[in-house]
């Protein structure tokens, strides 16, 4: 039991209230009333809260020409895929974070993983709030931001594009924008020292029309794309595209959810919460022990935790059978050579963990419940599909081991179908009014 849950349950026993009724005290649930300060500064990123990054990173957020080929043969075939397999620049972010919708993907077929250039392994987080986030993906994978950026567009799932491209890109079409904020670029017209790539040629090409086999360029380092290249010239490369990934970055910073309801009943106004949605937050803290891992502001500890959850088939027959999580995300942290403790940080705060603990088998990251319930789906791989799903499954304690890699955290409940009801009431009532519309579009 950590500290602040033994201070909880120390509290709801004070009042007599394990059975979630009567409401515990408002001061008990001070630790969760949302945050709306601006976010802590990145360190890594030196730009991350400036206009005219944020203004450029918002534009470069909805332009898919930044995008290589569509390679599965689902694009074409499916309602909602981008367009036909072969085809490049239709991939954006916004493709698959979709801004009126929560910066989730409401787009992809089924609503659960993604389809842009390939399927994706996991489900498109929200991206609300995440500027306070500092190990990104459900698994930690990525330690920066920006540099969870770079692996969407370098991923042969997403973008499926590679950094010399991107980098020609930015130069024949954002030159002016880029050098006002991050100083001269590159000549990346001179194709004697940056060879100039198509479209067609970034990230992995397809190989035969009737198989699904790919030739892939664009991987960092990969001597196709970089052939003849100096070494300088390379690491200049690199350089266009981290400042394009960090501004990028400035743009998500500003991505809020807003206090909901719930923060309002916090505030001393007593019609803000029905009794049922309050019933749940005494739930939430309580007997449901929620807090356990959904604490502080955004109701997440920003921690890696197993729940247990077996393998499911998602959208197309998928099934992310042996998704060990963290333990194999933050392993690879270390030797990132984009990590923040490389030479295209501006800064590192210590963020990196020192040590990949044994638990992290099957682990992920604890998500915001923050602008959470109007999502199509839910867990990392949108396994559950209302948020009835998701209370009924940590009432049960998870799903009994099986396959899946370690072992669940979670324990029964013993929540009352009455209980149930309530606590998904109150997962309601932290809706926000989200970012401001200005937000949700590309600027103009
Ligand atoms: C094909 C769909 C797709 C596209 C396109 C896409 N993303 Fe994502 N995004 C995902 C998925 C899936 C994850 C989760 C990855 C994982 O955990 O393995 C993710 C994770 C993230 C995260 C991590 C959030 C967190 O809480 O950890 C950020 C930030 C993000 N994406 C930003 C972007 C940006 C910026 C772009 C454009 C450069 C982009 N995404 C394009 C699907 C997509
Ligand atoms: C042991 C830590 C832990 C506890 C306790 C816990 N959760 Fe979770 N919760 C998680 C993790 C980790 C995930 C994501 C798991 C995954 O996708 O593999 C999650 C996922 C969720 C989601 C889905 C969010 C999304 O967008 O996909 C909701 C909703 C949720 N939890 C609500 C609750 C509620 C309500 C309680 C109390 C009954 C609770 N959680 C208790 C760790 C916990």
């Amino acid at each position: 039991m950590t500290a602040h849950r033994a201070l909880l349950v120390a509290l709801l026993a004070a009042c007599g209230t394990d059975t979630g009724s009567p409401t515990p005290p408002r001061s008990a649930f001070a630790s969760l009333r949302y945050d709306n300060a601006a976010p802590p500064p990145d360190v890594s990123n030196r730009y991350g809260d400036d206009p005219a990054a944020a203004k450029l990173g918002q534009t470069l957020f909805f332009d898919a020409r930044l995008s290589g080929q569509l390679l599965d043969p689902d694009n074409g075939e499916l309602a909602g895929s981008l367009g036909t397999r072969g085809m490049p620049g239709l991939v954006s972010c916004s493709s698959c974070h979709v801004p009126k919708t929560g910066f989730v993907d409401t787009r992809s077929p089924g609503q659960q993983i993604s389809l842009a250039a390939q399927w994706t392994a996991r489900k498109a987080p929200m991206l609300l709030e995440s500027a306070f986030v500092s190990l990104f993906n459900w698994d930690g994978e990525r330690d920066s931001m920006w540099r969870q950026t770079i692996g969407v567009m370098e991923g042969n799932r997403e973008f499926n594009s590679g950094r010399l491209f991107i980098s020609e890109q930015m130069f024949h079409i954002y030159r002016n924008d880029y050098e006002a904020i991050f100083g001269a670029m590159p000549p990346l017209d001179d194709t004697t020292r940056f060879p100039a790539i198509a479209p067609e040629n970034t990230g992995c090409v397809i190989a035969m029309a009737t198989v699904e086999q790919y030739i892939c360029h664009g991987v960092p380092g990969d001597a196709a794309e970089y052939d003849g290249m100096a070494p300088d010239d390379q690491t200049a490369v690199t350089r266009v595209m981290v400042n394009a990934a960090k501004a990028i970055a400035a743009y998500q910073r500003q991505l809020r959810c807003g206090d909901s309801r719930f923060d309002k009943w916090i505030d001393g106004d007593d019609a803000a919460l029905d009794a049922s949605e309050l019933r749940g937050a005494a739930l939430f803290i309580g007997k449901a022990h929620c807090t356990d891992c959904h604490s502080g502001p955004n109701l997440t500890d920003y921690q890696f935790h197993n729940v247990g959850l077996a393998p499911k088939h998602v959208a197309q027959a998928f099934v992310d059978q042996g998704d060990d999580g963290a333990e194999t995300g933050l392993a690879g942290l270390a030797a990132d050579p984009l990590n923040v403790q490389s030479e295209f940080s501006d800064g590192d705060d210590g963020r990196l963990p020192a040590a990949v603990p044994a638990s992290m088998a099957g682990a992920f990251r604890t998500p915001s419940l923050r602008c959470d319930a109007t999502h199509p789906s839910f867990m990392h791989t949108a396994q559950l599909r209302t948020l009835d799903e998701v209370v009924a499954f940590h009432n049960s304690g998870g799903d009994p081991a099986g396959p899946y890699p370690g072992q669940s955290e979670l324990e029964p409940l013993a929540l009352t179908d009455d209980e149930q009801v309530d606590l998904t009431a109150f997962l309601a009532a932290l809706d926000g009014p989200g970012p401001d519309a200005a937000l949700l579009s590309a600027p103009q």
